[in-house]
């Protein structure tokens, strides 16, 4: 099997990754935070030493406003809810994946704020030109995703952090496709919230990521419980984490996501040089076999996706899967504004997403699938 799936989940997990979760089991298994007991405390502290970690990654000063969450999807609804209020406006872009564009057209639709949509004149990826435009007396929230889970459009978040900066408007940034291997700092980038996760370009297991608070009012929750602090009192505490970590937290996936980070930064420039190196290789290929290709090879972060003539973007993947053992993911890939953007609305899109554990040879082999597979549908045509 070939796996080219790596933006729905990276496969391959580092073998720190796998002992750091097994040993959290092994030996991190009590509640951390609820209790004073031994046990107890040594699993908080390998928990807060994540929290730090994590904090110095994205230049995030406070290690306490590092919240944990099940995945992004948690993380930006907890932003989108959180912080937004009656009479609200909010700029958004066409990149955006359903776990932004469904909270924002709920509370579209419950009267309580507005929004607008950003769209690319840059087939690069949104520029603080295409949004500037759309700022309302009344905006409150910038919310961008970084590069995108179907094309690997790149959004240019230091022009838009420093114009949100200035205008003090909450600029939220979804880095789901670009953390691991895009340089992040929460300080100089001027972001305010961003949220992450953890089993795609960190390596870490599934469902882990989180929400950085960069900005003094917390949010309000989404989840209410016990924190392990202030048990008498019936309110929910103001302090972070605690305020926004309601019931147990996940010791192994949280060191599993910290030995993640861990290769992740020891490897950074390799990864890198990886990601672009193949998605390169990737790009002019499918443009030599005359498919549309909806990437920009200035954008070579792993992320392709691609149609050959009218075919359906599903069928492709059905059949690189079925007759070539190659994994990747066709159809819609839950962002219908980047597939209305694309003129992709009725085929889809094949997508192929790379990670650090793929090989030249990976690359090669569905080039040669997708040589046969246009062969077999001209042949089909003539
Ligand atoms: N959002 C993930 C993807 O793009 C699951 O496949």
């Amino acid at each position: 099997m070939i796996y080219l799936d790596n933006s729905a989940t990276t496969l391959i997990k580092p073998k720190q990754v796998v002992s750091a979760v097994n040993d959290s089991l092994l030996h991190y298994s009590a509640n951390p935070g609820r209790s004073g007991h031994q046990a107890s405390i040594k699993c908080a502290l390998e928990i807060e030493k994540t929290r730090e970690h994590i904090a110095k990654h994205f230049g995030l000063p406070l290690p306490q406003n590092v919240i944990f969450t099940s995945n992004c999807t948690s993380a930006l609804n907890m932003a989108i809810f959180g912080y937004l209020n009656k009479g609200d406006h909010v700029i958004t872009t066409e990149n955006e994946h359903n776990s932004v564009l469904r909270p924002l057209e709920k509370l579209k639709k419950e009267g309580i704020l507005e929004y607008d949509v950003a769209f690319q004149s840059s087939p690069i990826g949104i520029k603080l030109e295409d949004i500037k435009p759309l700022v309302k007396k009344n905006t409150t929230m910038i919310i961008c995703n970084h590069i995108s889970n179907v094309n690997g459009a790149t959004a240019a978040i230091q022009e838009i952090g420093k114009f949100c900066k200035e205008k003090q408007i909450l600029f939220l940034l979804d880095c789901a496709q670009s953390c691991g291997h895009e340089k992040i700092n929460m300080q100089s980038d001027h972001i305010n919230l961003l949220a992450f996760a953890g089993h795609k370009g960190f390596y870490a297991p599934l469902a882990i990521g989180g929400l950085l608070i960069n900005t003094e009012k917390p949010p309000k929750p989404l989840l209410y419980g016990g924190t392990g602090t202030n048990s008498l009192e019936l309110f929910q505490p103001s302090s972070l984490p605690e305020r926004l970590e309601s019931g147990t937290i996940s010791s192994p996936l949280i060191l599993g996501l910290n030995a993640g980070i861990n290769f992740v930064e020891e490897h950074f420039d390799e990864i890198k040089y990886k990601l672009d190196d193949l998605s390169t290789y990737l790009n002019f290929e499918l443009n030599k076999l005359e498919f549309s290709v909806y990437t920009q090879p200035e954008n070579a972060n792993g992320v392709i996706a691609f149609n050959i003539k009218d075919i359906d973007s599903s069928e492709v993947a059905t059949l690189l899967n079925e007759k070539y053992g190659i994994c990747v993911r066709g159809g819609f890939h839950c962002a219908p504004l980047k597939h209305k953007a694309l003129g992709t609305l009725n085929q889809g899109a094949v997508r192929v997403s790379l990670s650090y554990f793929n090989t030249f040879s990976d690359v090669q082999k569905l080039i040669f699938a997708l040589k046969n597979i246009k062969h077999r549908i001209f042949k089909m045509k003539d």
